[in-house]
C-alpha cells in the first residue's frame, strides 16, 4: 500500500452489528481498529468515506421483537439510537451510519439477485427442514433443543452440546422441542434458492491469488478449496424479518445475503445526500479502492460468498479484506462471571474516556489475526505511563513558563536537533499506519516521546527559571517543548483525537493534517492558557466496571441473544462462531479423560488420505493402539517413531474411512503454525497417566 502523495478515493467498512444486542468491547476492537485508519487516510489528504450499518433481519430479531411486544422495526430503531450513541462516544466516526432494513438495502438485493439469477448462479432445491407445528415457521438450528444423543444432558441446542462438547444435527437431539413453543418439531419439505458458489471455485482461486487477504485469511481459503465448496442457501421462508426474494412469494432472503451488500446501501444513502457517484465507487472497472475491516470469523462469507456475488452481478471486488483476532480479557474469553463482558456503556459509566481504550487497543494491534488480549492491570499502567508520564508531560512542564512569563508567546530556536528527529519519523510513523501496525507506530512515538521528554530534563526549564539573565533561553527551550508536543499530537492524532483536538486549541492552530509536519510554531505565536489535558486512571474504576458487570449481567439476558444470532449465522457455513463465555467443567469432568504417554512404535502414510497419518501406539496395553492423526502436513512419519506423546486413550472409537481409530494424540495449532503434537519431559514412559 502506498503512502505517497497522491490523492485517493478510498471506501471504507466495518462489519455491521446485529441489532440485537449492545456494543462491547469486543466489538469496539474492530470499530476502532478502522477508524484509526480511516483518520489516519484522512490526514493524508485522501477522499475517505466511512460507512457502517446495523445488520437488522433473521429470526432472533424477528423473535426477541415478538418476546418484547414490539414491531421488528421499532426494536431495531432503538437499537439504532444505542448504537450510534456509543460509537459516538468512542469517537468512531462513520460518514454514514445506516440500516440494512432501508428502501436502498431492498433495491440493491433484489438488483443483485436479479443479476445472479440472470448469470445462472441461482437454483432452487427442495430440501427438509425442522418446522415448528405450533408456531408454523421453520426453525433455524440453533431453535432446537433436546437431550444430547451422546452425554444425555438435557436442553441442548441442535448443533452442539455445551456440556460434552459433542457436535451433530438437530436429527439426532432426543426428545428435540422448539425453542420457540416448547412443540416437537416435524420434518417438513420446502424449496430453498441456492447461490451456485460451487461453480465459482476457480474465479475465487484468481481472486486469492491477487493479494487481497492476508497471509494466514489465504491458508484458510486454501483449507476451504480443499473441502470443496458447497453451494450456499439464500432463502428463508416466511414468517422471516428481511426482504421478499422477486417472484417467490414467501421467501426472503437469509440475512448473510443483504448483510455485505447492506455496506453498499450505506454507501448509497451517503451518495444522495453528498451527491457524490455511486457507480464510480461499486462499477466493474472502478478505479477507487474498497477495504472491509471484518473479525476471523466472518471471513468466510467475506472470503467467499461476497467476491462471488460482486462478480457475477457485475461489480467490482474488495481491494483487500482486514481480518482481525478475537479480544480477550486478562487473557481468557470474556465472561459474565469474571465481570468481563462489558459493554461499551458500562467502560463509559465507570473510566469515562473512550480514548484510553482507544490508545491501549492499538497500541495491542498489528496486521495479522492474532486475539488481542486487554489485561485491565497492564491498561492502567500502560496508559498512565505512556499518556500521562511520557507525552502529557511534555506540555504539563513547561507550558505554565509560557503563558506565565512570556504572555503566551512563543519564541522557538532556529535549529533544533531534535525537532528535526521527530519530523525525520514522519515516514516510518505514516507507514506503520497505513499497513495496520499501530503497535508498531505507537511504539516509535513513545520512543519519540522519550526523546523529547530527555531534552526537557536536560534543559531543566524550573531550573531557569529561577536563574537570573535566563529569560531568553527559558522561553526558546519550553517553545521548543511545545513544538515537539506539536508534532507528537500529530503523530496520535488517529487514536486520540479529541486529545489531539484540545490541543489544538490550546497550541491555538488549525487542524492537523500530516502536511503540518512540514510546518512549525513560529516565534511570536501566542499559545492559549495550558489546562491539563488528561488524569490518570484510577485502578478502583477498573475494579468497580468489573464488580458492576458481575452483578449486572446476571440479569440482562440481551447479550445472549446476540451470540446466539452470530451462532446461529455461522455455523450454517460450518464457521466457527465467537462464543463469549467460558463453558467450566468440573475437576470430575477433567478427570474422565484418560490421558497417557504414548510410545508411537510405527507411523506410515494412509493411501488416499491428504491429512492424515497412522500412528501406532504403545500405551503399555497387551495390544497397542491405532490412530489417524491429521497431521501429515507437518510430520514426515519417519521422525516420529520411536518418540513419546501424549494421547487420549478413552475416546470412543471411531470408524473412519480408512479403519477404526483407538483415541486422540494431542496436538497445538492455530493460525501461527502447527499442528505440533506434545512431547513429555524425559523420564516419562509409555502407559503412564498424566493428570
Ligand atoms: O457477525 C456479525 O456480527 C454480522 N452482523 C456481521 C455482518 S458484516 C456484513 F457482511 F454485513
Ligand atoms: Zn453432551
Amino acid at each position: 500500500m502506498s503512502t505517497a502523495n497522491q490523492p485517493r478515493k478510498i471506501l471504507v467498512t466495518s462489519a455491521l452489528p446485529y441489532a440485537n444486542g449492545s456494543i462491547h468491547l469486543g466489538h469496539l476492537v474492530e470499530y476502532i481498529q478502522t477508524d484509526i485508519w480511516v483518520r489516519f487516510q484522512k490526514m493524508q489528504g485522501h477522499t475517505v468515506h466511512y460507512v457502517c450499518a446495523d445488520d437488522t433481519h433473521g429470526t432472533p430479531i424477528m423473535l426477541r421483537a415478538e418476546k418484547e411486544g414490539v414491531t421488528p422495526e421499532a426494536l431495531i430503531e432503538a437499537v439504532h439510537q444505542e448504537h450510534s450513541a456509543d460509537f459516538k462516544e468512542f469517537l468512531v466516526e462513520f460518514d454514514n451510519y445506516y440500516s440494512t432494513n432501508s428502501a436502498e438495502n431492498k433495491t440493491l438485493s433484489q438488483d443483485i439477485y436479479r443479476k445472479l439469477k440472470a448469470n445462472g448462479k441461482i437454483a432452487t432445491k427442495t430440501i427438509e427442514q425442522f418446522f415448528d407445528p405450533v408456531k408454523n415457521m421453520f426453525l433455524p438450528d440453533r431453535f432446537i433443543k433436546g437431550e444430547c444423543p451422546k452425554c444425555h444432558a438435557k436442553d441442548q441446542y441442535g448443533d452442539s452440546c455445551e456440556v460434552c462438547g459433542a457436535t451433530y444435527n438437530p436429527t439426532e437431539l432426543i426428545n428435540a422441542y422448539s425453542a420457540v413453543s416448547g412443540a416437537a418439531p416435524i420434518r417438513k419439505e420446502t424449496e430453498h434458492y441456492f447461490f451456485k458458489l460451487s461453480e465459482c471455485e476457480s474465479f475465487l482461486k484468481d481472486w486469492t491469488r491477487s493479494g487481497t487477504l492476508q497471509g494466514e485469511a489465504a491458508n484458510k481459503m486454501g483449507e476451504w478449496f480443499e473441502n470443496g465448496l458447497n453451494d450456499w442457501d439464500i432463502s428463508r421462508d416466511a414468517p422471516y424479518f428481511g426482504f421478499e426474494i422477486p417472484d417467490a412469494p414467501g421467501k426472503y432472503f437469509y440475512v448473510w445475503l443483504d448483510a455485505p451488500i447492506g455496506y453498499m446501501a450505506s454507501f448509497k444513502n451517503l451518495c444522495d445526500k453528498q451527491g457524490l457517484n455511486f457507480d464510480e465507487y461499486w462499477q466493474k472497472d472502478s478505479k477507487t479502492e474498497l477495504y472491509h475491516f471484518i473479525g476471523k470469523d466472518i471471513l468466510y462469507f467475506h472470503a467467499l460468498f461476497w467476491p462471488a456475488t460482486l462478480e457475477f452481478s457485475g461489480h467490482r471486488k474488495p481491494t483487500q479484506i482486514f481480518a482481525h483476532g478475537f479480544l480477550t480479557v486478562n487473557g481468557e474469553k470474556m465472561s459474565k462471571s469474571r465481570g468481563t463482558f462489558i459493554t461499551a456503556r458500562s467502560y463509559l459509566d465507570h473510566i469515562n474516556n473512550p480514548e484510553y481504550l482507544r490508545y491501549y487497543y492499538a497500541a495491542k494491534l498489528n496486521s495479522t489475526m492474532e486475539d488481542i488480549d486487554l489485561n485491565l492491570e497492564d491498561f492502567v499502567a500502560r496508559v498512565n505511563s505512556d499518556l500521562v508520564g511520557k507525552y502529557i508531560n511534555i506540555a504539563s512542564r513547561t507550558a505554565g513558563f509560557i503563558n506565565k512569563r512570556f504572555d503566551g508567546k512563543l519564541k522557538p530556536s532556529e535549529n533544533n536537533a531534535i525537532v528535526a528527529e521527530i519530523k525525520a519519523a514522519a515516514t516510518a510513523v505514516a507507514e506503520a499506519y497505513a499497513e495496520r501496525e499501530y503497535g508498531k507506530a505507537l511504539r516509535e512515538i513513545m520512543r519519540l516521546a522519550d526523546v523529547a521528554n530527555g531534552f526537557v530534563a536536560e534543559k531543566a526549564p524550573w531550573v531557569m527559571a529561577k536563574q537570573a539573565g535566563q529569560d531568553a533561553a527559558l522561553q526558546e527551550v519550553c517553545s521548543d517543548a511545545l513544538e515537539l508536543f506539536r508534532l507528537l499530537t500529530l503523530y496520535l492524532k488517529p487514536v486520540l483525537p479529541k486529545l489531539a483536538a484540545e490541543v489544538e486549541q490550546f497550541l491555538n492552530i488549525s487542524p492537523l493534517t500530516w502536511t503540518s509536519i512540514g510546518a512549525s510554531l513560529t516565534a511570536n505565536h501566542t499559545i492559549s492558557a495550558y489546562e491539563h489535558l488528561i488524569t490518570r486512571i484510577d485502578p478502583k474504576a477498573v475494579e468497580a466496571m468489573t464488580e458492576a458487570n458481575k452483578e449486572n449481567l446476571a440479569a440482562t439476558p440481551a447479550p445472549q441473544a446476540h451470540s446466539e444470532q452470530r451462532h446461529a449465522a455461522h455455523q450454517q457455513n460450518e464457521v466457527k462462531a465467537e462464543t463469549l463465555e467460558t463453558d467450566y467443567i468440573t475437576i470430575d469432568d477433567f478427570t474422565k479423560v484418560d490421558l497417557r504417554i504414548a510410545k508411537i512404535v510405527d507411523a506410515e502414510h494412509v493411501e488416499g488420505a491428504e491429512k492424515l497419518l497412522k500412528l501406532t501406539l504403545d500405551i503399555g496395553e497387551e495390544k497397542p493402539r491405532q490412530v489417524f492423526a491429521g497431521i501429515k502436513s507437518a510430520y514426515d512419519p519417519e521422525t516420529l517413531k520411536g518418540r513419546l506423546t501424549v494421547m487420549v486413550a478413552n475416546l470412543a472409537p471411531r470408524k473412519m474411512k480408512f479403519g477404526m481409530s483407538e483415541g486422540m494424540v494431542l496436538a497445538a495449532s492455530d493460525e501461527r503454525g502447527g499442528p505440533y503434537i506434545l512431547s513429555p519431559d524425559s523420564g516419562a514412559q509409555a502407559g503412564m497417566r498424566v493428570k
